[in-house]
């Protein structure tokens, strides 16, 4: 054997012992090396490499976990953050409105539209006494993950003191999406891996990202399903990457007035182009956390589908759809009322927990906070009662998550 090839056939038992995806072609005039290295959706890598030789061709094949995205530890913390999102019948609370959005919804209460206003409901919410009872996860907004209570202690650590986990929301909005009226595209790439490592370093856990898709006549248009599927799978893998759970937030919108197989058969199309471009994307479906919408009837539809077929229907999609890596499922609520929103997620769990590959939870804002928001109304005497509207939202939720919701608990 020739120095060279000795040269060779050492470098390649060494590689054996490769923990990284460090790779070099190798070549000489009387060998070469070619490689081909496939990392897969658990974030195994599979490197496949043949020595070609004028004695002929050597295979070697041989996996390992690896990779900077995917290495051993990242794997499992987001294996576990993401378990740790849906766990113990508990839930996420939404309260990562925009700014704008927040103050739409201050403007109908006449509660003023500043930033003192939004800190004070903010800290409303996070002070709820009880409140990690029923909620084990509360996303923020960029405003809030920096904001304090009104004596000076971070929101972080009040969460932090109740076991709530934080994350946080970071697209930064939905906009038109060019050359299709009536769709949008939701943007936040741009500088986005910065971002999640500030906010990883600051205490979140995961991220949010939604992508909004409307019904209508001749709507959604496969471009604009395929470009929203793939910005949220862009933004999944660089939460992946920084050791983020991607909460993967695909919105079919409850307005117009389709009917719920209208909405159903939009959903799996959206599902299916979301899980096609997340596998493409590479990520991890074991560490991240789906929240759709419920299929539903279009609000102004006629024939409004009861709360039994809509829990059937919307389970029967994800049944088709969300493969069974995913750990977690949470529901938006997107303008149902609080109470239909809880029944319904109380049937699904009630009639299918048993059969379900994935915890089916909520992460609801409107349906947890809108009657809390509506008894504070920006006033101080009324925060009690307020967190107490919280609260019941909270638990209500909570028991649908066990089966156990009863219209009853409304009256009680
Ligand atoms: P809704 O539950 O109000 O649809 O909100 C979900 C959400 O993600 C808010 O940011």
């Amino acid at each position: 054997m020739t120095a060279k090839l000795t040269g060779l056939m050492n470098w390649l038992r060494s590689d054996r012992n490769l923990t990284t995806t460090h790779w070099a072609s190798w070549e000489s005039d009387s060998t070469y090396r070619r490689t081909n290295h496939d990392l897969d959706a658990i974030g195994e890598l599979t490197m496949r490499s043949e020595t070609v030789t004028h004695g002929g061709v050597i295979p070697h094949t041989f996996t390992r976990r690896v990779g900077p995205q995917f290495s051993e530890v990242n794997t499992q913390l987001l294996r576990d953050t993401a378990q740790a999102l849906v766990a113990d019948a508990k839930g996420v609370l939404a309260m990562d409105e925009s700014n704008p959005t927040c103050n739409k919804r201050f403007a109908k209460l006449n509660i003023p539209q500043t930033m003192e206003a939004r800190r004070a409901y903010r800290e409303l919410i996070v002070t709820t006494p009880g409140l990690g009872d029923c909620i084990c996860v509360v996303i923020l907004h960029d405003e809030t993950i920096r904001q304090q209570k009104v004596d000076g202690t971070p929101f972080l650590e009040i969460l932090s003191d109740a076991g709530i986990i934080p994350g946080i929301k970071v697209d930064t909005g939905a906009t038109d999406l060019a050359g299709h009226p009536g769709e949008k595209i939701t943007e936040g790439l741009d500088g986005l891996r910065g971002r999640l490592a500030e906010y990883f370093q600051m205490g979140a856990r995961f991220a949010k990202w939604r992508a909004v898709i409307s019904i209508g006549d001749a709507l959604p248009s496969r471009s604009g399903l395929e470009a929203n599927a793939h910005a949220l799978a862009r933004y999944a893998a660089l939460c992946q990457e920084t050791g983020l759970v991607p909460i993967v937030e695909p919105e079919v919108l409850m307005d117009g007035d389709h009917t719920l197989e209208r909405c159903r058969k939009v959903t799996e199309e959206v599902l299916r182009n979301v899980f096609i471009q997340l596998n493409c994307q590479r990520v991890l479906l074991e560490g991240l956390i789906l929240k759709p919408n419920m299929v539903l009837s279009g609000l102004k539809c006629p024939a409004q589908a009861s709360v039994d077929e809509v829990a059937n229907t919307t389970v029967k999609s994800l049944w088709r759809t969300v493969p069974a890596a995913v750990p977690g499922i949470a529901f938006l609520s997107g303008g149902q009322s609080a109470e239909l929103a809880s029944a319904r997620l109380n049937v699904m769990n009630h009639r299918f927990k048993s059969r379900l590959p994935w915890a089916l939870a909520f992460s609801f804002a409107r349906a947890i906070q809108q009657p809390a928001l509506e008894m504070w109304s920006g006033q101080v005497g009324n925060v009690k009662a307020a967190q107490q509207a919280l609260l019941h939202r909270a638990r209500c939720n909570r028991a649908a998550r066990r089966g156990e919701y009863t219209a009853s608990m409304e009256t009680k």
